[in-house]
């Protein structure tokens, strides 16, 4: 009888500071940086790269984060609303927005179901199996196995997001986000004390490792790699914090008023940031000491590919090693993957005003299937699409392309438009000042949204529909 006096109608929400950060976070770390960030890093000049994405990411991503969770907050609105209500002309963008998530939800749930496999690899003690050249492209090309993993990983991320804001996804992220940071600085640690004699009858250590990852490298260095270094970096920030796919807006709409916004995007960034950085320290010193410069050139194919061999080098310890790397690699994909799976829900239940259980579980069985089909490119569905940066891709990297290469750079110069010129960088700031809260970067975010990043983005665009080429 007592219970039934506590009815109340608050939106759901964050508990306070410390959840939001730990949710975002866990948005922001994911695989792009594990394998995305290591291995731009060891191509574009080590230390070179690493200054100019960390002082890219205190600047621009910094404005793109910070516009993103105030439009949130102060709309209380997700993606497709959140446009309208700043400006009824600019609803359109509220919806390309919404769809990059969308898109990105039919393969993410994919590769997460590629980190499951590895981790039973690595459970049933065949870490020699996993190090074979052929491995990893007879597990993605095998139907059966790699959608069934697939699906798997879709359970557990729906299972978060049916659980809802508090119970679900900030409940989880408090205790993964944590667990993946001491895994991965331990995993770290650990490659900076390796040594090992190579073929060649040289000795690499983990410390020499380090030593070329942070160093940076100016050879060869033309205006034209210059830029090209730039645009790498830029487009990995976007894509690491998560920001300008109305992923930002829906959590920011779960914070209440009270919360510093100020210190939690810097929080954020730091935590976003720091994890890149410790998984560079991690893979660059480890491919470094057991297969040389050369090792790190690998791309994509790093995390799938090389590390396992260099687990397999490691002999006893490689099981233990390689078991923690992929579970804590697991925890960084499923948070991701559950705040893009909460945006397209979130917005779904503001649209059709629906409840959270069944919009997610017709969320869920769609998704599904289209992770399945995803899953299936490599076999059954098996295309060859020529993309406009050069490459040839399968289903998955058409995805991948068109919501991150093309769309993001897209819609961040559209929303830099809008804040900038239309209704003004005070609309922000207002938010972020709310309360009485000081924003010591008040007016770097006003150059930065109204000239900047406008500019930088159109040639981020350029770049993407292949009509500039560096
Ligand atoms: N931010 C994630 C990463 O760095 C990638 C991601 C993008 C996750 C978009 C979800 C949505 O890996």
């Amino acid at each position: 009888m007592q219970a039934e006096k506590q009815h109340t109608h608050k939106k759901h929400g964050f508990t306070g500071q410390i959840g939001f950060v730990m949710a975002a976070a866990g948005s922001a770390v994911g695989v792009g940086n594990l394998w995305r960030f290591p291995y731009l890093a060891a191509k574009d000049g080590g230390g070179l790269f690493i200054l100019v994405y960390l002082i890219l990411t205190f600047t621009f991503g910094f404005t793109l984060l910070t516009s993103d969770i105030a439009i949130g907050r102060k709309t209380g609105k997700n993606s497709i609303k959140a446009y309208g209500a700043m400006h009824p002309r600019w609803k359109f963008l509220g919806i390309v927005t919404f769809l990059v998530p969308a898109l990105i939800m039919t393969y993410y749930a994919v590769i997460g179901g590629w980190i499951l496999r590895y981790i039973a690899v690595y459970l049933a003690g065949q870490g020699q199996a996993a190090a074979a050249d052929s491995f990893f492209t007879d597990f993605i090309t095998s139907p059966g196995q790699s959608s069934l993993c697939a699906v798997l990983f879709m359970v557990l991320t729906a299972w978060i997001v049916f659980n809802g804001v508090e119970k679900g996804i900030e409940k989880y992220s408090k205790v993964l986000m944590p667990v993946m940071l001491v895994m991965i600085t331990a995993i770290a640690v650990f490659a900076l004390t390796l040594r090992h004699i190579g073929d060649d009858g040289v000795t690499r250590t983990g410390l020499q490792g380090l030593m070329v990852y942070l160093t940076p490298s100016f050879e060869g260095l033309t205006l034209k790699r210059f830029l090209q270094i730039l645009l790498d970096a830029m487009s990995q920030i976007f894509f690491s914090l998560s920001v300008s796919m109305g992923i930002m807006i829906t959590y920011g709409s779960y914070i209440k008023k009270d919360v510093d916004l100020n210190s939690s995007i810097h929080q954020i960034e730091f935590f976003d940031t720091g994890v890149a950085l410790l998984a560079g320290i991690m893979i660059i010193p480890s491919i470094f000491v057991f297969e040389g410069v050369e090792g790190m050139k690998a791309g994509p194919g790093l995390m799938f590919v090389s590390l396992p061999k260099v687990f397999a080098s490691m002999h006893v310890m490689g099981r233990l090693v390689g078991l923690a790397f992929f579970i804590m690699a697991a925890f960084a994909a499923l948070t991701s993957c559950v705040s893009v799976l909460e945006t397209i829900t979130a917005n779904c239940m503001e649209i059709f005003h629906t409840r959270r259980k069944p919009t997610t579980i017709v969320l869920t069985l769609i998704y599904t299937a289209a992770s399945v089909i995803v899953a299936l490119g490599y076999s059954f569905f098996y295309v060859e699409i020529p993309l406009p940066n050069g490459s040839v891709g399968q289903i998955l990297d058409l995805m991948d392309y068109i919501s991150n290469s093309f769309m993001m750079p897209f819609i961040s110069m559209l929303s830099a438009i809008l804040i900038g010129w239309v209704i003004g960088p005070s609309w922000i700031t207002e938010e972020i000042e709310q309360g009485g809260r000081t924003f010591g970067m008040k007016y770097l975010y006003a150059v930065m949204i109204r000239y900047i990043v406008p500019v930088i983005m159109f040639i981020l665009f350029l770049q993407s529909t292949g009509i500039l080429n560096f």
